[in-house]
């Protein structure tokens, strides 16, 4: 799928990955780029078309695929970070239904909703923003871990719900990237445009899943290994 020329919808698109994202499609010469956010006030960007847009909220979220009936790329990117002690602090759960409701929840309510869009196109793609921490435990990110591996269960489900349609899935997993989300975090991080590029690049290959680091690689290559990373978690070489 050519982002050139194709209409591009990218969630929490006025920061971090998804603004990288959104100027990524622009230059690679998208012929709208849409980039949905909860707050469109202030935000001026040459070529990104704000579009209001809570992923949690059903009724913004029509309001959006009526101000963006066009689209042939989603970018389900939105997402919320936060950390707990471990996993059995008494917050895990309330903090897990949170971050479920934007990160999983706010995924399938906004693939749903462009769903009759995306297939009406010739062509089409849905890219998920996920993370590495599917397969690797962090007991501090308890809660934000779970929402990514359902986001990716579910992410398996619709690529083979698609696959009659015009429309391609690709799921990005990607270890830490430097925004505000791990701002208070020291460990090596990856820039925010060097995803976006390798995102759009994978997509344009027509590839359906991108480990975008060596931790994100390395999570997935042992997973069938005796030492998988989600049992022994070691440094990323
Ligand atoms: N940074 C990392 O290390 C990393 C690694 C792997 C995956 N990811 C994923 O990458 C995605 C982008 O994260 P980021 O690192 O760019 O974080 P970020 O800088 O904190 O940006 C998060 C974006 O999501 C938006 N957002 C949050 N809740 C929303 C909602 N209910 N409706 C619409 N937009 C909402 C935020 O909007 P506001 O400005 O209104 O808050 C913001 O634009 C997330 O899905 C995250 O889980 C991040």
């Amino acid at each position: 799928m050519k982002v050139q020329g194709a209409n591009v919808f990218i969630t929490g698109a006025n920061r971090g990955i998804g603004l990288a994202l959104a100027r990524r499609a622009r230059d690679l010469g998208a012929a709208k780029v849409y980039a949905g956010m909860r707050n469109t006030a202030g935000f001026s960007e040459p070529g990104l078309i704000p579009v209001q847009i809570d992923v949690t909220d059903e009724a913004s979220v029509q309001a959006a695929v009526r101000a963006a009936g066009d689209v042939t790329i989603l970018i389900n990117n939105a997402g919320i970070g936060a950390v707990k002690p471990d996993a059995l602090d008494p917050g895990v759960e309330a903090q897990s239904r949170e971050m479920f409701e934007t990160n999983y929840f706010g995924v399938v309510r906004v693939t749903q909703a462009f769903a009759p869009v995306l297939t009406q196109a010739a062509k089409s793609a849905i890219v998920n923003v996920l993370s590495s921490v599917t397969w690797l435990p962090a007991p501090f990110l308890t809660a934000y871990a779970a929402s990514k591996a359902a986001a990716w269960s579910y992410t398996n489900s619709l690529r083979q719900t698609m696959q009659a349609t015009s429309t391609s899935v690709l799921a990005l997993h990607v270890h830490f990237v430097d925004t505000d989300m791990t701002r208070l975090f020291d460990a090596p991080k990856t820039q925010p445009d060097d995803v976006a590029q390798q995102t759009l690049a994978a997509l344009e290959a027509g590839q359906v899943e991108l480990f975008a680091d060596d931790t994100a690689r390395a999570a997935k290559a042992t997973l069938s290994s005796e030492h998988a990373l989600y049992l022994a978690p070691q440094p990323a070489h």
